[in-house]
């Protein structure tokens, strides 16, 4: 029998119920409907004596339907189907394969016992969408698993695999293969022993001493600072402790639903949609067909090299380096096998599978081996001419359907493509330092890549595990773009009066997780000014003149490897204030002439963040981005801005765009024209109404209707 979202059939008296919404089986109205008539049927049906629940595809159960969020729940919500689920006088099993996340892991606490396949991944994902388990989750599974286990689940959101759900006792048994099977089994031998039902309501929860919660609370500040879910996760998880089942939850439900309307879900979920619409760029079909992709040529074995070819290594491509010197070659195989090392060391990877990887990698000391590669990613300095030599040569000597990408930071692609004779097959991929760590890819696009190399490179990038964000020609491309302008006004800050401390003090306080000043002295003020002299014959006056970093590093003061920069550093590495550097900062204002005044907080959190949506506007109007939700996407998950505040474009639709731009005048006058002219793509969506993000798709956007058990 088939209702829409559920199906079910009948095996030897027990009813097996499937939840059929593909792609993730998210728990939408229809299933949830689907869901009710299946327990009304396993207890109206004399000849049925159990239920096995099982999902289908992938999973079991991606939870709640993220797309209905925005609208009000329609009935029967999920509230009501676990209580229906829990409260079937026949035993009802669930059979858990792939996952069962948020809602798809309460509907399973719900049922009476939970068989899990060996592979499964079981969490309550529900607090990276800024929110909490509404539908019984924070309730049951104190009461299952111990309060101090289930709040690590909750506050985390990370998903545990199926062995550690089976030894904390969230599932009752594993299937190493056909998890179906083995439910229907587990059922058979309930009827036959007529073990009938075991319900999580009627477990007594176990107390936990107050100092635990208390600790607890302290982690969370430091862990996730400015973030409401986590801190209300343990007021839940404390309430649930002593109050009567019932009464728990209800507050659960209302504590979730006020979640939902607050503004950091609204945020989180913004993001959620973003970084998967981030995945289709625009002007690509999703069924374009992308290149085969095996052997990965890459030239330049230096930090980015090695940590492309670790990348590509670890997800099975065949990998080829290639250096100009055996020397290069060798301190390259030097440092890929100190990562490996470290890697078993940590137990993260073994001896042969490190073994695995090695074989799949050739060092070359010519581009002649680059004949059989599918993808070449140049990787060398960024000096313009040695890199439109280098792709010359590659392209000169690779197959002509090879695709040539350059690992550019600011370098203009349409420029780079010219000295190929395949412009269709040339794009830029630019990876971040460590490119084996880092997530964030801006794949580059020129006016002539071809559909489906767009498509190889976002297909290519996501198997290493990245996330690709796809943005077009433009210095700096998005996030170093947006950077330098959030760099320049930290500079400028200081000049009129601020100090390094104030100005990470305000931007950690925002939620980003290290201030300007103190990832400048990580980074190494020298690698910064030889960037900044890159970029001097465009620099306006001004900036020119705030040569702070040059004077810095004449001091010999390149940041924490030197132990002073902006900071002094003792030997713990922690950065503290440095009468010295205030010393020259105030030679430097009385040398151009600067009078410092007080600065306040709020002078220096907008001219700092309203530079960057400032530029992050330009980007759009002139195509540097397609979308004002990829810049989030990029920010909030490769830049550091907190992502409950959603990235800077969704950032200042919060804030309000019109008083955005009413700021950017503001500091146009104070600052100047050059620095905080506004974007006209600003000056035009506040005269018609409209946001930054106001043209992302609805299920993106928010209202104030938001509902959710
Ligand atoms: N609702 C609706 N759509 C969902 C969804 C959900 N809960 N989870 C995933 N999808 C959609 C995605 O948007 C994507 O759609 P698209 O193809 O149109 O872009 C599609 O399913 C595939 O998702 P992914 O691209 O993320 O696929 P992956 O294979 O990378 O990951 C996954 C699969 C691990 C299930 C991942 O999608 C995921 O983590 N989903 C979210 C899980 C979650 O947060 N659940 C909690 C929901 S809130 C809740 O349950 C509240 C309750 O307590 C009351």
């Amino acid at each position: 029998m088939s209702m829409a979202g559920v199906t079910t059939s009948v095996e030897n008296n027990i009813l097996i119920a499937r939840i059929e919404n593909p792609p993730v089986n998210a728990l939408s109205h229809t299933v949830r409907g689907g869901l009710i008539a299946a327990v009304d049927q396993l207890n109206s049906d004399e000849t049925l004596d159990a239920m096995v629940l099982a999902g289908t595809a992938r999973g079991f159960s991606a939870g709640a339907d993220v797309t209905e969020f925005g609208a009000a729940m329609k009935a029967p919500k999920l509230g009501e189907v676990v209580a229906r689920l829990e409260n079937s006088e026949k035993p009802v099993v669930a059979a858990i394969h792939g996952f069962a996340l948020g809602g798809g892991l309460e509907v399973a606490l719900s049922c009476h016992y939970r068989i899990a396949d060996s592979d499964a991944k079981l969490g309550l994902p529900e607090v990276t969408l800024g929110i909490l388990p509404g539908a019984g989750g924070c309730v049951r599974l104190p009461r299952l698993i111990g309060a101090e286990a289930a709040l690590a689940m909750i506050t985390s959101g990370r998903p545990i695999a199926a062995k550690a759900a089976l030894q904390s006792g969230l599932v009752d048994r594993l299937a190493d293969e056909n998890v179906d099977e083995v439910a229907r089994g587990f059922a058979a031998d309930l009827v036959e022993s007529n073990a009938g039902v075991r319900r999580i309501c009627d477990i007594d929860p176990t107390p936990v001493v107050p100092e635990i919660l208390a600790q607890e609370r302290k982690r969370l500040t430091r862990r996730y600072p400015g973030q409401i879910a986590p801190q209300m996760a343990v007021d839940l998880v404390e309430m649930v402790l002593t109050e009567p089942f019932e009464t728990a939850i209800a507050k659960e439900a209302e504590t979730c639903k006020a979640l939902v309307g607050s503004d950091q879900s609204r945020a989180l979920r913004y993001l959620f949609a973003a970084e998967r619409l981030a995945q289709k760029p625009e002007g690509i079909a999703p069924d374009t067909i992308q290149r085969s992709i095996r052997r990965v040529g890459i030239i330049g074995p230096g930090t980015m090299g090695c940590g492309i070819a670790i990348a590509s290594l670890d997800a099975g491509f065949d990998v080829i380096l290639v250096g100009r010197s055996q020397d290069a070659l060798q301190k390259a195989e030097a440092a890929i096998d100190k990562t490996y090392g470290g890697a078993v060391k940590r137990g993260k990877l073994t001896e042969d599978a490190v073994a695995a990887r090695k074989r799949n990698l050739t060092f070359a000391p010519d581009l002649s081996t680059l004949k059989t590669a599918d993808l070449v990613i140049e990787t060398i300095s960024e000096d313009p001419q040695a890199k439109k030599d280098v792709i010359g040569a590659i392209d000169a000597l690779v197959r002509a359907d090879t695709i040539i990408a350059s690992n550019t930071s600011f370098l203009d692609v349409e420029w780079l493509a010219d000295c190929t004779s395949r412009p269709e097959n040339f794009v830029g991929m630019h990876f971040f330092n460590p490119a084996n760590l880092m997530k964030l890819v801006e794949n580059i696009r020129t006016a002539r890549a071809a559909p489906d190399v767009l498509a190889t490179i976002t297909g290519f990038a996501r198997k290493l595990g990245k996330l690709p964000v796809m943005v077009g020609r433009s210095e700096g491309f998005v996030a170093n773009r947006m950077l330098s302008k959030r760099t320049r006004e930290a500079l400028f800050l200081l000049q009129d009066g601020a100090t390094p401390q104030q100005v990470d003090r305000v931007l950690t306080e925002f939620g980003f997780p290290i201030g300007p000043f103190a990832l400048a002295d990580m980074a190494g003020l020298d690698v910064l000014a030889a960037t900044r002299e890159a970029r001097y014959a465009g620099m306006a006056e001004r900036e020119r003149a705030c040569d702070i970093i040059e004077t810095l590093v004449a001091e010999g003061r390149l940041g924490r490897k030197t132990g002073a920069g902006y900071y002094r550093y003792g030997d713990d590495g922690k950065p503290t204030p440095d009468p010295e550097f205030a010393s020259l900062l105030a030679a430097h204002r009385a040398r151009i002439g600067a009078t410092s005044r007080e600065i306040s907080d709020d002078e220096v959190r907008e001219r700092c963040l309203f530079a960057m949506i400032n530029e992050g506007a330009k980007i759009l109007e002139e195509g540097g981005a397609t979308r004002a939700s990829d810049i989030d996407v990029i920010w909030a998950r490769g830049m550091g801005f907190p992502a409950w505040r959603g990235g800077p474009m969704h950032y200042a639709d919060t804030v309000g765009l019109a008083d955005v731009l009413a700021a950017l005048e503001k500091y146009a006058g104070l600052v100047g024209e050059d620095f905080f002219a506004p974007a006209q793509l600003i000056k035009t969506r506040v005269v018609k109404g409209e946001g930054l993000t106001s043209q992302a798709p609805a299920a993106q956007r928010n209202t104030k209707r938001d509902e959710l058990v």
